[in-house]
């Protein structure tokens, strides 16, 4: 990907996780923020970016996912000083290097959300987008799927938040997660459904749009 690539992508991933988070109606500040289930990072980078968070994690079991999410931190991270102005003129954009220049911790780690492998147990937010429905329905090789699968990514996904952290949980609206998070000990304490074109290889797909839902979750 070309380096204005990156900055398009980047751009479309903080317009959708604005979204998630204002829909969840979280109070900010949030200084400690991991992203499990990070994929290539996009998400993580633009959590950074919309809570201005002092420390920025981003998890995932697929160490290639891990390497990419690196890489293209770094490229933008280089790019900072020598990309054209006109880019700093999309507000995303200007807002992810105002994030950047206020020097947080960013890291990305290989880490297993359905063995407890180096997970933190401190956040403030943990953020989980499309990352449950998928192991339910055994996309990723997890060793198990299905609703034990679900059931026990949640135990371990409720150990990684602080007391008074929460848990945002983001996922296509075709199942009910609710049941699984009441097990869990996580209290519900915002559900939002959305809509939005997904984010395709030519930019936002603008004829078909996905119908999300997002669960605000606390511990009890
Ligand atoms: C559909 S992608 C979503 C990526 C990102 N959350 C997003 O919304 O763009 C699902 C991600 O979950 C990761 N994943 C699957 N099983 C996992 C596990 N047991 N622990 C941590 N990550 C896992 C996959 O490697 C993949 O990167």
């Amino acid at each position: 990907m070309m380096v204005y690539d990156l900055f398009n992508q980047l751009a479309l991933e903080i317009e959708d996780v604005a979204q998630d988070l204002a829909s969840s109606g979280l109070a900010t500040p949030i200084l400690r923020v991991a992203d499990c289930g990070c994929g290539n990072g996009f998400s993580t980078l633009s959590l950074l970016t919309v809570l201005s968070a002092k420390q920025v994690l981003g998890i995932d079991q697929n160490s290639d996912a891990i390497r990419l999410a690196k890489a293209t931190l770094e490229c933008l991270r280089s790019s900072a000083r020598s990309i054209a102005p006109e880019t700093h003129k999309c507000k995303a954009v200007a807002g992810f290097f105002a994030a950047l220049s206020r020097d947080p911790v960013i890291s990305f780690h290989v880490g297993d959300i359905l063995t407890g492998e180096d997970l933190p147990n401190d956040q403030d937010l943990v953020y989980c987008r499309k990352v449950l429905a998928p192991i339910h329905e055994g996309e990723f090789n997890n060793p198990i799927d299905g609703p034990n699968a679900v059931q026990v990514a949640l135990e371990i996904l409720s150990r990684t938040i602080k007391p008074t952290g929460h848990l945002l949980l983001v996922e296509k609206k075709a199942r009910d997660f609710r049941p699984f998070l009441e097990k869990a000990s996580l209290n519900i304490v915002r559900t939002a459904y959305y809509e939005r074109g997904d984010i395709g290889t030519k930019g936002r797909i603008v004829l078909y749009k996905t119908r999300y839902v997002a669960y605000l979750c606390a511990k009890d």
